[in-house]
């Protein structure tokens, strides 16, 4: 599968060192995806990565949305195009969140750092269907203020009735009056249903399994929270074996995975 040319037509400075770009097909369009799913983003003459799409999985225009952190040599290509330059996709790729699975229950999202951008298509879904689920929470967490995306969205998120958004940083900072610490001191406080709730984690793998921990300690059953997990890809599509975990194929039987099933995997280093 090769690459589908896309253009930049939007570019959102979310952070220090993330950005978030609107792209839109330059001639046909990739197929609609699923929350959850990720995109194969090519920048011309330096390689292609993984990023995961961080827009409303509902939009019939065929824009992506995709939100890239800063970190080496391809995510830094990327980061630096500007509105009309032009990169390929391929994708839409991975196993989806399944938010639809979570339909009459409540909803707990915990999303560290840049984990937030593969959860943001799950609360716009929330907030779209909140009908459809008792209560909503958001938690995430970030080193400092600053270091949130979506922080405007965030903010108008926490006054929509039925959705608790909890923020945190993890040191005190001058700019802030909210909550310190990891997200797990708010997850462990929580008001919990444990048999009615379904949770969806995306952060740092640590991150992940001290949260999916508190959650179980606190009586969740493994099968009722998913994670994505993240190892480095690069055919998208089950072919080359570069991101085995254990008897998984990330690309093809992830990112997003019942707990369940990866917390014993969670230890296995990548190949
Ligand atoms: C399914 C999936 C979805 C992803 N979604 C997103 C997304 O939505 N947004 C996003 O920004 N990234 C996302 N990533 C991570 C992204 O693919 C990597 O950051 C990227 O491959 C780094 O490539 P690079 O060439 O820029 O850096 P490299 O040259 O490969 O790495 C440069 C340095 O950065 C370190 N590094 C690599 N990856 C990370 C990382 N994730 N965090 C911190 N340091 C890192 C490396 O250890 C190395 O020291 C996702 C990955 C997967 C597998
Ligand atoms: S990236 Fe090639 S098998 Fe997963």
């Amino acid at each position: 599968m090769l690459p589908i040319p896309y253009r930049v037509i939007g570019r959102h400075v979310e952070t220090r060192d993330s950005v978030t770009l609107d792209l839109e097909p330059v001639r046909e369009q990739l197929p609609p995806f699923r929350p959850g799913q990720f995109t194969m983003l090519y920048a011309r003459g330096v390689g292609e990565i993984a990023i995961s799409i961080s827009g409303d999985a509902s939009r019939a225009d065929g824009i992506l949305t995709q939100t890239i952190r800063d970190v080496g040599a391809v995510s830094h290509a990327l980061h630096a195009l500007t509105p009309g330059e032009v990169l390929g996709a391929r994708g839409p790729f991975g196993t989806g969140w399944r938010f639809d699975s979570a339909y009459g229950r409540e909803v707990v999202i915990v999303a560290g750092g840049v984990g937030l951008a593969p959860l943001r298509p799950v609360l716009i879904e929330a907030i779209n269907g909140r009908a459809d689920h008792p209560r909503t929470v958001l938690i995430a967490g970030a080193r400092t203020p600053s270091e949130f995306l979506f922080r405007e969205q965030l903010d108008s998120w926490a006054s929509i009735p039925g959705l608790e958004v909890v923020l945190t940083i993890d040191q005190p900072a001058q700019d802030w009056a909210g909550p310190v610490g990891f997200v797990t001191e708010p997850l462990s406080r929580l008001q919990l249903r444990p048999g009615s709730t379904t949770a969806f984690l995306c952060g740092p793998e640590p991150m992940m399994r001290f949260s999916a921990a508190v959650l179980i300690g606190r009586g969740m059953a493994e099968k009722d929270i998913r994670i994505s997990v993240e190892r480095n890809m690069k055919c998208g599509v089950g072919l080359c074996g570069h991101c085995q975990l254990g008897p998984l194929l990330v690309c093809r039987d992830g990112p997003v995975v019942d707990y369940a099933l990866a917390r014993p995997l969670l230890a296995v280093r990548e190949l």
